[in-house]
């Protein structure tokens, strides 16, 4: 009854997080069996994720429940933003192969001039999971923690790996562009700053309740970043 709320919400997405961890998309991705083009667009699909939970980051600073979460160390849109255009900008070389992974779904913006902006659009998973992070932030910073945690620890956590394999799979410098959204140069000791974010969680303000509302946000997050695997597999199919 007494379980530190850290402990809590690890342990109820714990299965959710397998799930994600183990789809189609990502073993696929990790296995070295996609292209680059594969991880240009789940990189895109991250920069409108990161957008939404980091545009209202500055107005939640205050907030008696997400504020103390809010971290620029955490901030990782200008990261993305620099991943994106080496993408585009075609620098970290291109040594996908196989046609069977371009299959067509490009959004037409690899020209090359790192432009990359220009007609990019969310997935329709990745759009409702950026609204649904932005309508938490206007209505429910408690909700917005959620999707904090469920994002930023991840990254400091698993992220590290998806980058190993990246560098390796893609050719990308070791934590240089291509992979910088995994680099958190701020925090030098990831484990060290998990502790302290664990310890943040232990001292949410929130009733029982409340608590149980954010786990279930929390499972929820998590089906949004599967929903997005989902769609992502299905643009990237492997052939039989
Ligand atoms: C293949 C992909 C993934 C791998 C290899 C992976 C791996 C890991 C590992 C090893 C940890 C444990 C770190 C520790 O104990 O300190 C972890 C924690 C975590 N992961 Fe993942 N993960 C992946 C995908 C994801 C995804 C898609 C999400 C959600 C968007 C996610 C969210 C989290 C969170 C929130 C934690 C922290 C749990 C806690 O200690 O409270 N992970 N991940």
């Amino acid at each position: 009854m007494d379980t530190p709320f850290s402990t809590l919400i690890r342990v109820a997405s714990h299965e959710a997080h397998t799930e994600a961890e183990t789809s189609t998309f990502m073993s696929d991705l990790l296995g070295g069996r996609l292209g680059v083009d594969a991880y240009t667009r789940y990189t895109e699909q991250l920069w409108f994720v990161y957008r939404a939970l980091e545009e209202a980051a500055e107005a939640l600073r205050d907030d008696p429940v997400a504020g103390p979460f809010i971290q620029p160390e955490l901030m990782r849109t200008a990261e993305l933003e620099r991943d994106l255009a080496h993408l585009y900008g075609g620098a970290g070389g291109h040594p996908d192969g196989d046609a069977d992974t371009d299959n067509g779904h490009g959004n037409g913006n690899g020209n090359g001039n790192g432009d990359w902006r220009t007609g990019l659009t969310p997935l329709p998973a990745t759009a409702a999971y950026a609204a649904r992070i932005a309508e938490c932030a206007r209505d429910w910073p408690a909700g917005y923690v959620a999707h904090h945690y469920t994002r930023y620890l991840g990254d400091l956590s698993g992220g590290q790996i998806i980058r190993d394999r990246a560098e390796k799979a893609w050719g990308f410098a070791c934590k240089g562009d291509g992979v910088r959204f995994y680099v958190f140069e701020e925090i030098p000791n990831p484990a060290a700053f998990k502790r302290g974010y664990r310890e943040l969680l232990d001292r949410v303000e929130v009733d029982d309740l409340e608590k149980q509302r954010i786990v279930e946000e929390c499972k929820r997050a998590f089906a949004f970043n599967s929903a997005v695997f989902h769609e992502l597999g299905a643009r990237f199919p492997l052939s039989a």
